[in-house]
Order: structure tokens, then sequence, then C-alpha cells
């Protein structure tokens, strides 16, 4: 480090040919006790991009761990200043915590394009607020370092104290218990809460353990902070140590577009696999690779993802939860594993400085319960099955939460194994789900396929995470506690259910799922990755003749510019925009 090199905040701070624009901009940083010395003298000015807040639960504690943050940035000759992020909360943002991942990376875009920052730090946690931090810091590629928060301690069962209870996973279950009248209102809501004993973020491999995997995977934090849990004492350490790198990465000139290569993101897709990570994760990694001009796609996740074996037991796809995946080693011990099968890149870069190869290469022993060995999975072939057919031109299903139960009761017809028929019974969204979904005069049974349509980006704007759909409670008590489920919306990655899902195009784009009636017959074909409705092209072309334009009412103004701009989720969910307007290239000065 310290090569001195003319930082960009010294266009706005130390230009001394524009003393008047200089002044201007120095004067009031001052007021607060600021020094010129501080802001004059080379030192790299460090954002820290703040996620956390009161409407954000699972990020609260950044507003604690920046102050750690800060202590790592003074230590390194940084100068902090730290800054909020549109709030985005999963569990409370209506309609969609989706439809704020881009609000919230176009607004931190212009902080990082705008302001005398030389590097930033994303805090991140809940879903979305790691791929919309990365994505604003990709597209303004300035040197950034991810922290992430953590999550929350393991929840366990108030009545079998040994029993692990993972957050969003336990809602599903006890769902059940309650439609079966086994467990009052009460006890179900003591289940679900018991999932969440501390602060930090979904402790089931979710969307937020995920993403912050990834995140880790393609290098953008340190090593090992993803899975820390947010209040073990490594937590604030990872914090100061994070704090102190980004200084030198601003001295060293490290960006993101040097570390998220399109090698980066395959290993990226790869270890999603191998934990068993969150279908949210396609959409996202899109719209971070959008920025950095990688070119990505869903043919990615087929050809570097399917394949790869679940090696990581944690719910909902296993059994532990995320302070059992750190313990057992986090994502260091995942990659280690990868790259020993020799089916990860080593040369990709980490924040550090480090590759890949140098830092996990080595085996270090681990707990195998939770963790497994590359050559003794839980499952093998456990990526995301890429689907198409006439119903969408692409889906995914995640194939490594496909257990025994579906397996044995779609997928072993002796005639035709792999390959489920069933009636579909449709839903005009989550509306009419809630509304029908318990009426008798649907007549369901346990051959029924669950359909749930205009819950895409545009239809229910962000995309909702309403496709696991639980059966009626009449065939729940009867035993039958999953049907197949399709939609256009997304899923909860705590959610256990190998829903067919993120269809695109959406209903509402003009999708094939639009022309779909209750009790046409779907054809699931696992073998050949095909989803097929079982009814004539002229049948089709009919009702598609017939079919009425989309109803879309935009409640706020920010709905009303997202669908103009949004595109369909298997391009990630993204803003439409000329290309070099996605990428910010020129890093300062006035237009
Ligand atoms: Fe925020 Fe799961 S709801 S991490
Ligand atoms: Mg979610």
């Amino acid at each position: 480090m310290n090569t001195k090199r003319k930082l960009r905040s010294a266009d706005w701070f130390n230009d001394p040919s524009q003393p008047d624009q200089t002044a201007i901009y120095i004067e009031r940083y001052l007021n607060y006790g600021l020094t010129r010395e501080e802001l004059q003298s080379g030192r790299p000015i460090i954002g820290i991009a703040q996620t956390g807040n009161d409407l954000t639960p699972c990020n609260r504690h950044h507003m604690d761990l920046a102050r750690r943050v800060r202590e790592g940035i003074r230590d390194a000759g940084g100068v902090p200043f730290e800054f909020p992020v549109h709030p985005i909360a999963e569990m409370g943002k209506r309609p969609t915590a989706a439809l704020d991942r881009n609000l919230a990376y176009l607004g931190l875009v212009e902080i990082l394009y705008g302001y005398p920052l030389d590097g930033v730090v994303l805090t991140t946690g809940c879903d979305k607020t790691t791929p919309a931090t990365l994505m604003a810091a990709a597209a303004v590629d300035i040197p950034a370092i991810v922290l992430s928060g953590g999550p929350m301690l393991n929840g366990w069962g108030r009545e079998d104290t040994d029993q692990r209870v993972g957050s969003g996973s336990i809602i599903w279950t006890s769902r059940e218990d309650y439609a079966r009248g086994d467990i009052d209102y009460e006890q179900f809501m003591d289940n679900v809460t018991a999932s969440a004993p501390s602060v930090g973020h979904c402790n089931t491999m979710g969307t937020a353990l995920t993403m912050n995997s990834l995140a880790e995977a393609m290098g953008m934090s340190l090593p090992g902070c993803a899975a820390i849990p947010a209040t073990y004492k490594e937590r604030p350490a990872i914090a100061f140590h994070t704090g102190k790198r980004i200084v030198d990465m601003v001295f060293e000139d490290l960006k993101p577009s040097d570390i998220m290569t399109r090698e980066s993101f395959l290993n990226a897709i790869r270890l999603c696999s191998a934990i068993g990570g969150s279908t949210n994760a396609p959409p996202h990694l899109q719209a971070i690779a959008n920025r950095l001009g990688v070119k990505l796609s869903l043919e990615d996740w087929q050809d570097h993802g399917e394949e790869i074996p679940l090696l990581v037991n944690c719910q909902p796809a296993g059994e532990f939860l995320g302070e059992d995946f750190y313990r057992a080693g986090g994502v260091p011990a995942v990659m280690g594993e990868l790259l020993r099968a020799g089916v990860a890149d080593g040369s990709c870069r980490n924040v550090s400085g480090k590759t890949l190869g140098e830092l996990y290469g080595e085996q270090v022993p681990r707990n195998e319960k939770v963790i497994l060995p590359y050559t003794q999975p839980l499952m093998e072939n456990a990526g995301f099955a890429v689907m198409r057919g006439n119903l969408f031109d692409s889906a995914i299903m995640k194939k490594s939460v496909i257990g025994d139960s579906f397996r044995e009761h779609y997928l072993q017809n002796p005639e035709h194994p792999n390959v489920l028929r069933g009636r579909a019974i449709v839903f005009e969204g989550p509306e009419d789900y809630h509304h029908r979904i318990d009426d008798p005069a649907l007549e369901m049974d346990e051959h029924c396929i669950l359909v749930i349509r205009n819950c895409g980006p545009l239809g229910y704007p962000g995309s909702a995470e309403v496709v696991n759909m639980r059966p009626p409670d009449y065939l729940i008590k009867r035993g039958v506690t999953g049907l197949p489920c399709i939609g256009d919306g997304r899923q909860s990655g705590t959610s256990a259910s190998p829903s067919i899902l993120n269809a695109s195009p959406e209903a509402a784009a003009g999708g094939g799922l639009a022309l779909l009636q209750t009790d046409d017959r779907v054809q699931v074909d696992l073998n050949n990755n095909r989803v097929d409705v079982l009814v004539s092209e002229e049948e089709l072309q009919r009702r598609r003749a017939d079919l009425p334009p989309p109803q879309l009412v935009n409640q706020t103004p920010w709905q009303e510019i997202y669908r103009n701009h949004v595109t369909q989720l298997d391009e990630g969910g993204d803003m439409k925009m000329d290309e070099e307007h996605i990428r910010i290239v020129e890093t300062h000065g006035t237009p």
C-alpha cells in the first residue's frame, strides 16, 4: 500500500486550479469538526453505504457495526463518510421488496458518482440489499468491499428445544400444522417468532445468506465474511478489517471490474448449487453482471450450475442453519471443495488481493455433517433446472429441494419416470389464491398443479414471492402437503418447494401463462426440462386473440417508472436502458 496516487476525491477537495469551487466543497464538511488536514492530505475518503435502519431489522445492527468499520478506515489512514441507502426490508415492504432493488441501486449510483468518494464499504444482509449495492458499485466501478451483516443465531423450538427452527422455513411447516388443527394461533406465532432469536438476517439458506455467500464467492468480501453470525465477536472484528482493507484497495485501485469477472460469476453459480442457494440468485447475479458488461445468461446456470452436487446441509434443502454453516467453515470450506474437485476457477481474485486458489486451496478440518465432501454429497446434480416449453421461454426449478415424498408422489411413474401430468388450477395472483384456495368447488386432489400468474416484475410490480403455494386445507388434512406449483412470480429462498418459477415472459408481458385455463392438462418433463400445456397450438392462438390487455394499476410514481423500464426475470428484472448508461464510464467531474 501507500503508493500515493491522485485520488478521485481530490477533484472536489484539493483542486488548486479551482480554489473557489474547492472552498465551497470543503467548508461545510468542516462544520462538524473535520479538519482541512484530513480532507486535503491525500487520505482516501471512504463511503459506508448504510443499509441498516429501523425499517430493515435484518440489517439494523449495521448501525453498530459501522463504528468498527470507521475505526478500521481511520486505522489505515482513511476518512469515513457514512450515508443511508434506501431501505429494503424483505419482510416489510409492500407490494414487494423486489420493487425497491432497482430504486436503491439508482439512489446509490447517484451517491457514489456524485460525491467525493474514493471507495465504499457496502453493508449488506437482507435479500435485495446485497444485489442493489453491488449493482451500484459495479456501475460506478470505484473500489468497493462487501461487509455482510451475518445471519441470526440458530432458532430453537419452543417445545422440542433440540429442534432447529429456521426463519421463513418454519412458516411453511407451521402453517400446515395450523391448517391440520395441530396447533392454535398462539402456538403458530410462537413457532414462527422462535426462528428469529437475535439481530441478523434469515438464518436459513434463504436469499440473504445465499447472496452474501455468492458475494464472497465472487471475491467481493473478505474471506469467511458471509456466514459469521450477526452477534459473534468475529462480526465486529471483520467489520474493522473490512474498513482497513478498503483504504488499501483505494491505493491499489482494485475495482469491482477487476474482481467480478465472468469467471467469478461462474464460480458464484457453482457455489449457489453447492450451498442449495435461493432461486432469487439468478436475476440478482444477472443484474450485477449487466453493469459490468459481463455476458451471463440462464444457460450459464444450466451449463455450470445444474450438475454441481449439494454439499451444504442447511434448511430449506437440509437440516442445519447459518450458525452451523459458519462453524463448519462457511464459504471458504465449500469453495475449497469446489476448487479441489476442479470445478471452480482458482485464479479469480478476492478483495484481499489474493486469488481464490491461494485463499481456499488447502483442506482444513471441518464438520462434515454440515459441509459434505464433494465426493459424498447430499444430492448429485443439485443446481437449478432451466425449464422451457409452450407456457414460457424460461423458468427455473430448484432441484435440491425435491424431497422424497414429492419424488415418490410425482416422479416415480413407472411408464414415464420424471414426468408428471396434472390438472391446472389457475390463480390470478396472491389475493385470488388466498380467496379461493380452500374453496371446495375447485375439487382439488393430489393430481392438480397449482398455477399463479400476474406476479412477475410488471404484474405485481417487482415480482412477488408467492409461487410456493400450499395445497387447500382439506388436502393437507389428507396428508397432501405439497402440490406441484408453477408461476411467473418468485418464491422465498427459505421455501423447500420445488416450484417452477420466475417464468419469463410473465403473463402481464404476454407470456404463455396468460393463456392457461383451469382444468387444462399440464405436463412437467424433468428428463427434458420442459413444461407444456397439452393444448393444440391453434387453440392457444385462439385464446391469445381473445386475451384482454393486462390491467396494471400504479399505486406510486416509482411503480410507473419501474414498469416502464423493467426487464423480465430471465434478464434480471433489470432497468432497460442503453448499454452506455448502464456503466458509468467517467467516474467524476461536472458534465
Ligand atoms: Fe430479511 Fe430474510 S427477511 S433476510
Ligand atoms: Mg425473500
